[in-house]
């Protein structure tokens, strides 16, 4: 067991004692404690409190809402509360403040008003860490920090003249020499190459496009600065106390500017929010997206999900609250695909502040309602499962990730606005979730050999060695798909000469010569009765089989969809956006060559996901759908089902966790399957 992991399922939320008088707290406890509540992040937000005056630190509240709450046996993950400058630090120090591309000021007011690179802000929260970690380093309820939260959420890019400095000297870290630099820059172009490193901004808002790698090397640099914060808050914890460290991420809610897969290594425990999209009617199908790529951001390890809601939050256009069974379904897909905690925001929803109507445990009309009702449910559900606690999650696929390529992929003066990087991630991501197979999400470092089915969406820009590891994959047997965009520019977003899509041009046996992207809502169809749009291009089959090509539109009997046979793999290649359906098909046609299988066979719309420890498992299966769903399963039902025997009944919009007593397993020798057999494994203990 890793130390954070603690007895069971971690369930709470972030807990804001201060904006509440004393005597609601012993209430609150009391009612955690109702819930099942055993973990709450404190003081996220309290910096203003905890010190009024620079150097001047009042303790008294909190030490007195800890003891509270360890009195009541919850655990606490400590802030440190850096989250949110107070108003002294900008008043005083407003060199402090961020600046927007075109030099407007963000001023105090919201929260996160600071320049990511502004030292006078690293030192005073250092400060703040420093006596936050000595005083409470001791404290029996603390038992996990809370670096900040959610780091760069508002401020990821400043522009201001500290943060250009940083900015030179990340460039003379990276480079060397300006001579490399403006190789790298492709300065060349427009006039553009540098004598002196103080000629070198930011991209500022400039009268025409900004070179595209200095925008590239802006936002590595941006995602940097946000991890030296936590690298400096983590550093200084790990001397000071001896509980583990974690820091909120923000994966699969759109924010894409912050590289997770490298700050992986940073946290003792990798911990995510998530918030569903409310005007998504498929937002559970997201909802996976983000945790499968939590989890291979955590490398495979158990996760915590450190924020979602109860029901509606106050940050969307219209903010639809969850239908009875929603949250409890959320929940328990996170738990289905890794997570070891289930955490909301927040524990009593506020009075005042512009959160005032986002959704917590105890809403504004208390615990006499729908939502504590659930919350009391999943509370028990949580404790039932406490046995899946540290289990890893089976799949047989990966969709490689990349920050950068997301990045590089969506700069401007483009072929066509209409290429967006999630696009094809989550058209192929819900293809296999339509499809029941649990997909790992991991950056292209990650080793691929144990996958059956490796799928590349829009990897514009790729480094020759994850190139040469997906090379490597399909030689050694594997399937890979890759999809339109990419390949196209090496990590300096130079292009990759030759013919597209360079990196993965021999490996697919293509070599494509123009892009075609389409016009706006323009759509064409293939040979197969598939229709497509957004892109298309002009492709040469050089050793692939044609599997499908277009039947009208710019390019009719063109290739759109190849297989190239390399040694004992496959690499596909797919030059179109298809239309859902086809997406469908076409990953029908992957899992069939290669191998990739749902845990048990699902109606659409039933998602399974198998949690495993060395011989035990459990299966998962959450109905979305309003149809009671029969899954073929054998084992012990633990949230109140009791035995299975061949036959799993799950009614319409439940729940089940099964603990597995036998798999079928297949034995295979060499390609031919000679035998199978019903494997029991010892799991009913
Ligand atoms: C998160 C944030 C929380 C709260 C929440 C509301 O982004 O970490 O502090 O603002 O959103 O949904």
């Amino acid at each position: 067991m890793r130390s954070w992991q603690g007895a069971g399922i971690w369930y709470g939320a972030d807990y804001n004692p201060e904006q509440w008088p004393e005597s609601t707290w012993v209430e609150d406890v009391a009612l955690m404690r109702r819930a099942g509540v055993n973990l709450v992040s404190v003081g996220i937000f309290s910096w203003a409190l905890l010190e009024p005056a620079p150097g001047t630190f009042d303790f008294g509240w909190l030490d007195r809402a800890l003891d509270v709450l360890h009195e009541g046996q919850i655990n606490v993950d400590l802030a440190t509360a850096t989250a949110s400058p107070p108003p002294w630090l900008a008043h005083r120090y407003p060199e402090t403040l961020p600046r927007r591309a075109d030099g407007a000021v963000l001023w105090p007011g919201g929260r996160q008003a600071y320049c990511p690179s502004s030292p006078v802000f690293r030192e005073r929260s250092l400060a703040l860490v420093e006596a936050v970690a000595r005083r409470y380093a001791e404290h029996p309820a603390v038992v996990m920090w809370h670096v900040s939260n959610e780091l760069g959420c508002h401020n990821v890019h400043c522009y201001c003249d500290v943060s250009a400095a940083a900015f030179r000297r990340w460039l003379g870290e990276r480079y060397g020499d300006l001579d490399t630099l403006n190789d790298a820059w492709g300065t060349a172009f427009w006039s553009q190459r540098y004598h002196d490193w103080d000629e070198i901004n930011p991209p500022r808002t400039a009268p025409t496009f900004a070179n595209p790698t200095q925008q590239l090397d802006f936002l590595r640099f941006s995602s940097d600065e946000q991890r030296a914060q936590l690298r400096a808050e983590r550093e200084l914890l790990k001397r000071l106390a001896p509980q583990p460290v974690t820091t909120n991420f923000m994966i699969g809610t759109g924010i894409k500017y912050l590289d997770y897969h490298s700050w992986a290594s940073d946290v003792d425990l990798v911990a995510n929010d998530h918030y569903l999209t409310a005007a998504d009617p498929e937002a559970h199908v997201g909802l996976a997206l983000a945790a499968d790529h939590t989890r291979g951001v955590a490398g495979g390890d158990p996760w915590l999900l450190m924020e979602h809601s109860t029901s509606a939050v106050n940050w969307q256009p219209r903010n639809v609250a969850k239908t009875p069974g929603q949250m409890r379904r959320n929940s328990l897909a996170h738990v289905a695909r890794g997570a070891d905690g289930v955490l909301f925001f927040q524990w009593r929803a506020s009075r005042a502040g512009a959160e005032k109507f986002h959704s917590a445990l105890v809403p504004h009309a208390g615990p006499e309602t729908k939502v504590f009702r659930e919350v009391c449910r999943l509370g028990a559900d949580l404790k039932a499962i406490a046995e899946v606690r540290g289990s890893r999650v089976d799949a047989d696929v990966a969709i490689l990730v990349d920050y950068e390529a997301w990045w590089g992929a969506e700069l401007d003066s483009h072929p066509s606005v209409d290429v967006t990087y999630a696009d094809q991630l989550t058209a192929l991501h819900g293809a296999l979730w339509r499809a029941g197979v649990t997909a790992d999400v991991v950056h292209p470092s990650a080793d691929l050999s144990g996958y059956k089915l490796v799928l590349v969406p829009t990897l514009y820009l790729v480094r020759d060695a994850h190139a040469d590891a997906l090379r490597a994959y399909v030689e050694g047997g594997g399937t890979a798909l890759v999809t339109y965009f990419s390949g196209i520019v090496d990590e300096n977003d130079h292009i990759r000469l030759g013919g597209y899509p360079g990196a993965f041009r021999e490996l697919l046996g293509i070599r494509t010569e123009e892009f075609f992207p389409l016009r706006e809502g323009e759509r064409v169809t293939l040979d197969d009765g598939s229709t497509a749009d957004v892109w298309t291009e002009w492709l040469h089959p050089a050793g692939a089989q044609v599997l499908a090509s277009y039947a009208d539109g710019p390019l009719p009997g063109v290739p759109a969809l190849t297989r190239h046979a390399v040694r004992t793999g496959a690499a596909w290649y797919v030059g179109t956006r298809l239309d859902h359906p086809a997406t469908d098909r076409l990953v029908a046609r992957l899992l069939a060559d290669s191998g990739a299988r749902p845990p048990v066979d699902a109606p659409t719309g039933v998602e399974v996901v198998r949690r495993r420890a060395g011989e035990r498992s459990w299966l998962f299966a959450i109905n979305h759908t309003d149809t009671d769903a029969r899954l073929a399963v054998t084992g012990v039902e633990l949230l109140g089902g009791g035995r299975c025997d061949g036959e799993l009944v799950v009614p319409a919009g439940e729940v089940a966790v099964v603990r597995e007593l036998s798999e079928r397993r297949e034995i295979v020798v060499g390609k031919k399957e000679l035998d199978r057999v019903n494997l029991t494994v010892e799991g009913d203990r």
